[in-house]
């Protein structure tokens, strides 16, 4: 069963039981600053299993694309992936534990209607309780009624059978999970399918979200009761293609091909290291396929930065397989191809993903070569700290990982080598950065307040028109257009936001009449003070990588059930944007990669 077929046949089994099929969403979450990137199915659907009522109704199914970093370090073996696709259904108050079960149950085994998967090499498992809920004896009961037997339904705490909040704080509840054995003969039962044994898959997990987990640390019960479930669509494609590894499956073996013509090596022969390295390549340019198709791009903060380590642990790794420069792009037109009718976000950001690729690779090798040659000296001396490597991080873009390899494969002391278990030179390194974030932050803030400072007439002017531009860029450009930047003076104002390229003269005319319009239409502008999350979920605007306090102040123009823009923001503002004046914008600028600048003036 081909991977496309395994999606159709998911979502169809749902689609036949009343579920609405809903698309995926960005791999970027769009109201959760509490996390980088979508981590699980549930995560884009947080606000409806808090109770908010879901356009589609209360039955949903989608495969999702996530993208997990915790396990960086793991990447390239046979089961890590940073990018993955999971399936999943949702009961938003509707069906509980007995039908989601049954119906997993139903599609894993069922010859016709589903996977056909072998019973007997099947196991479950159900939340074994402690303080904050009780066993899962209910889960557990139907499981006996679909006939598993007793020794095939296992019992885990927290650390297994528990899932969310996706974030610090948010719905999560008991799961059950659903094992498959891949291994020789019969499945071994001892210790237990979710210990540390490959041979044991786990294929699906289905959370009984029944808690929202809060600041405090509580488990307080939801008011709804919802089904969040997760099918991993890698692993079950191992298993319904009889392959070893993912890396062997239609998800992954045009990518590994691809990679192969471009190396003058044969990973295939048998060598580990280079096998790793291939599997590497092949999962981060996926994933960094996906995330730039998303609106990432390459920077030295928070996605950008996951976006731009992925690349560059790439192009280390294409070195081992002396695959020439540039490589990356071609990669990634195999992931486009391969992906492009489940995701067509793939194609239609084509071009882009060409452009990015190949100039972070451009900057990557150059940079490189130079950092590992000063890098070089530093292999030779008695102690190294992590702020010195900070340095080699500012300055030439190694990251950590990348100095701690080629320091390692260069050292000819012992003493330094020794220093390389990354424990302390990260904690060094983290310190280092943070420090310089934060005076690069205060920085910024310090210039905002200046510019704020002078509440004359024409700054508060111009305040509330950078508001009316931003809403007018995300109108005209797209979505991914977001602050990351603003500063004001008397005499004009200007503003830092992420977009790719430079706009057309048509895309920067459009712009400039959008806010006249908005201007002309003498539109009232309101402030509210509202709970974060509340202002989170109507989409408020906020200024990328800014932390903001549980309550929060929001700015609205136009009638707020039909706001032009709404932004979390201090103030001041004018009361109408007719007191604005007209609006011209005067030059365009680039401030690095992905970000683009607009200064503008009100007469
Ligand atoms: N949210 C659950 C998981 O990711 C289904 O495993």
């Amino acid at each position: 069963m081909k991977a496309s077929d395994i999606r159709n046949t998911f979502l169809k089994f749902f689609e036949e039981r009343g579920h609405a099929i809903i698309p995926s969403a960005p791999v970027v979450p769009q109201h959760d600053p509490t996390v980088l990137f979508t981590t699980a199915g549930m995560h884009p659907l947080v606000p409806y299993l808090l109770g908010e009522p879901h356009p589609a109704g209360k039955r949903l199914a989608d495969v999702q694309k996530c993208i997990r970093t915790s396990d960086i370090d793991e990447v390239g073996d046979a089961t890590h992936l940073t990018f993955f696709e999971m399936l999943g259904n949702w009961s938003l108050g509707d069906y509980f534990k007995e039908d989601a079960i049954k119906w997993s149950w139903e599609l894993l085994t069922s010859k016709d209607k589903g996977f056909g998967l072998d019973l007997s090499n099947m196991a479950v498992s159900c939340f074994v309780g402690d303080k904050d809920a009780p066993k899962d004896k209910e889960a557990a009961e139907v499981w006996r009624k679909l006939g598993v037997p007793e020794d095939r339904i296992f019992y885990y705490g927290k650390d297994d059978n528990w899932w969310g909040p996706a974030g610090e704080t948010g719905p999560c509840g008991p799961d059950t999970e659903i094992f498959y054995w891949i291994g020789d003969g019969k499945p071994e039962l001892k210790p237990g399918p979710a210990e540390d044994d490959q041979r044991w898959v786990e294929v699906w997990n289905n959370v009984f979200m029944q808690y929202e987990k809060t600041a405090d640390g509580k488990y307080e019960p939801l008011a709804q009761k919802n089904v969040d479930t997760g099918l991993g669509l890698e692993r079950l494609a191992v298993i319904l293609q009889g392959k070893r590894n993912v890396y062997e499956t239609d998800l992954f073996a045009p990518i590994l091909d691809r990679i192969r013509k471009l190396s003058n090596v044969d990973a295939k022969v048998d060598n580990p290291e280079l096998q790793r390295a291939e599997q590497i390549i092949a999962d981060h340019l996926k994933a960094a396929t996906f995330m730039i198709a998303d609106g990432v791009r390459p920077s030295n903060t928070d996605q950008g930065y996951i976006l731009r380590r992925l690349i560059r642990r790439a192009i280390r790794q294409a070195k081992h397989l002396k695959i020439e420069y540039p490589f990356s792009e071609s990669v990634a037109e195999t992931v486009v191809s391969e992906f492009k009718d489940s995701y067509p976000e793939l194609e239609r950001e084509a071009g882009t993903i060409r452009e990015e690729l190949l100039d972070e690779e451009k900057k990557f090798v150059k940079t490189l070569d130079r950092g590992l040659k000063e890098l070089g000296q530093l292999s030779q001396a008695e102690k190294i700290t992590g702020r010195e490597l900070f340095y080699y991080f500012e300055t030439y873009g190694l990251p950590l990982e990348v100095s701690l390899e080629e320091l390692a494969a260069k050292s000819t002391t012992e003493s330094i080598y020794k220093q390389l278990a990354p424990g302390r030179l990260r904690e060094e390194f983290d310190a280092a950065q943070k420090a310089h974030q934060e005076k690069s932050r205060a920085g910024s803030k310090q210039k905002f307040a200046g510019g704020l400072a002078d509440h004359s007439e024409k700054v508060v002017r111009q305040h509330t028109a950078t508001h009316l531009l931003l809403a007018a860029l995300r109108d005209v450009l797209g979505e991914h257009v977001k602050q990351r930047g603003s500063n004001i003076t008397a005499e004009r104002l200007r503003f830092d936001f992420s977009h790719p390229e430079k706009l057309t003269d048509e895309q920067r005319n459009q712009v400039e009449a959008l806010v006249n319009e908005w201007i002309r239409e003498d539109l009232p502008v309101t402030r509210r003070e509202m709970p974060l999350k509340e202002a989170e979920r109507i989409g408020a605007q906020m200024e990328f990588g800014h932390k903001y306090p549980d309550t929060v102040s929001v700015y609205f123009v136009g009638d707020p059930a039909e706001a032009r823009s709404i932004e979390f923001c201090g103030g001041p503002h004018v009361e109408r944007t007719g007191q604005i004046g007209k609006f011209t914008i005067k030059k365009q600028e680039s401030v690095g990669a992905g970000v683009r600048r607009l200064k503008a003036v009100v007469e």
